[in-house]
């Protein structure tokens, strides 16, 4: 009786967030709506970056400092923003990205962000570090699917997620090269997720003002069985590696040059390099048979202080024209606006993860596809009023500089 009580009240607040996602403008709005569902504790994994986050900050920045040259007087009734991606034809040039620990945000969340995903028209890259199985999430999603891959856990583990991902119909796999080392966290070590982790009651009593201003979010989480492990993680004896910190799972989970060889024979099929900052690896990732590249400082969250992704792809796409590789790039991606200006700037297409996480946060599936929507519409906007018909007629002619400080 006190269960399906519970289950009742939760069904509820859940419908409650779902609804208020539909009242959200901006991706701004998605994040807020998130961080007054879900507990600090939590969000700080989405929110934050590596050292003091100026790398995090300079990814939006770099994209708030673009100005846009419209061409008016321009018929420009309808925009084709549809491209085609290792072989996908998606219906906006937006990939959604693969982004850890999405139960955290909402029950059997990697499966319901893929079903928004799938609906919004687009790819759904599944991140190795996620609480519901690879199968669950290809089978809730009608679009296709890529598996990033992290070799926690050594070969043998990563040959088996290999063997599963290949089974469910994956259709790529994305290799991130950014992580020989954990990304170092302030916000998780300041806000002490490390002790929500650790077993014992004592040390989480500190978190309980923040958990009971979001029973919403406590009672969805408790339904879904608590902290997870990654079943995408498969031991030696078949179990699935515990959540741990993520920071030590990352550690040492990096795919080097060499371990390309193996990864490929294994796969057998096209394949995706993720963190590429400069010009000699992304023609380094060419040559050892990428079909696309992602120009990406994994959202800021690695090594502190490196350059803004649009300044890198600015200097790695025009590299990479005689080459046939697809150069795509993530980071600081808030808006349709900012995808526009990826693209003029010579991105093929985007990922966005923070975007569809924090959608995700505020009210699970419909938080998701509010935020394409809002990329979407945004995209279509910019773009009629650039007097731009289609993405592949975008280029730096649309953008012009402007001096700020002088
Ligand atoms: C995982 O990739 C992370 O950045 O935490």
């Amino acid at each position: 009786m006190l269960e399906s009580c519970l289950d009742y009240c939760r069904a509820r607040s859940e419908n409650g967030w779902a609804k208020a996602v539909a009242d959200c403008p901006a991706i701004a709005d998605l994040r807020r709506l998130m961080e007054r569902r879900v507990p600090p504790v939590v969000t700080d994994y989405f929110l934050g970056g590596a050292g003091e986050e100026q790398t995090l900050k300079d990814n939006v920045e770099a994209f708030q400092r673009v100005r846009f040259n419209p061409h008016y007087g321009v018929k420009c009734d309808s925009v084709n923003m549809r491209t085609e991606v290792l072989g996908h034809e998606i219906s906006l040039p937006v990939i959604a990205a693969p982004v850890g620990s999405l139960r955290t945000l909402w029950p059997r969340g990697e499966a319901v962000a893929a079903a928004a995903i799938g609906k919004s028209g687009t790819i759904c890259t599944l991140s190795t570090l996620t609480g519901t199985r690879l199968e669950e999430v290809k089978s809730a999603t009608q679009g296709p699917c890529w598996f990033q891959l992290y070799l926690v856990g050594g070969k043998e583990v990563a040959l088996k997620s290999i063997e599963r991902a290949k089974a469910a119909g994956y259709h790529a796999l994305v290799l991130t090269i950014d992580t020989p080392v954990a990304g170092l966290r302030f916000r998780d070590q300041r806000n002490g997720s490390a002790e929500l982790l650790n077993g014992k009651l004592w040390p989480k009593i500190r978190f309980a003002p923040q958990m009971i201003r979001r029973l919403s979010w406590l009672m969805s989480f408790y339904s879904d069985g608590g902290l997870m492990d990654f079943p995408n993680i498969e031991l030696p004896g078949g179990q699935p590696m515990p959540y741990a910190d993520i920071g030590q799972q990352l550690q040492q989970s990096a795919v080097t040059w060499e371990d390309l060889f193996w990864i490929k024979e294994a796969w057998g099929g096209p394949f995706v390099i993720k963190g590429i900052h400069n010009v000699h690896d992304a023609r380094l990732a060419a040559e050892h048979g990428a079909k696309a590249i992602v120009v990406s400082n994994h959202g800021g969250r690695q090594l502190d202080r490196v350059l803004p992704t649009l300044h890198i792809l600015k200097a790695v796409a025009p590299a990479m024209k005689d080459l046939d590789v697809e150069v795509l790039m993530d980071g600081g991606i808030r808006s349709g606006a900012d995808v526009v200006i990826a693209l003029a700037s010579g991105a093929k297409a985007v990922l966005v993860g923070r975007p569809y996480a924090y959608g995700l946060g505020a009210g699970g599936e419909g938080g998701v596809l509010r935020a394409f929507t809002i990329l979407r519409e945004g995209i279509e906007h910019t773009m009629r009023q650039l007097g731009c018909a289609a993405i592949e007629q975008l280029n730096e002619s649309h953008l012009v500089a402007y001096p700020f400080g002088q």
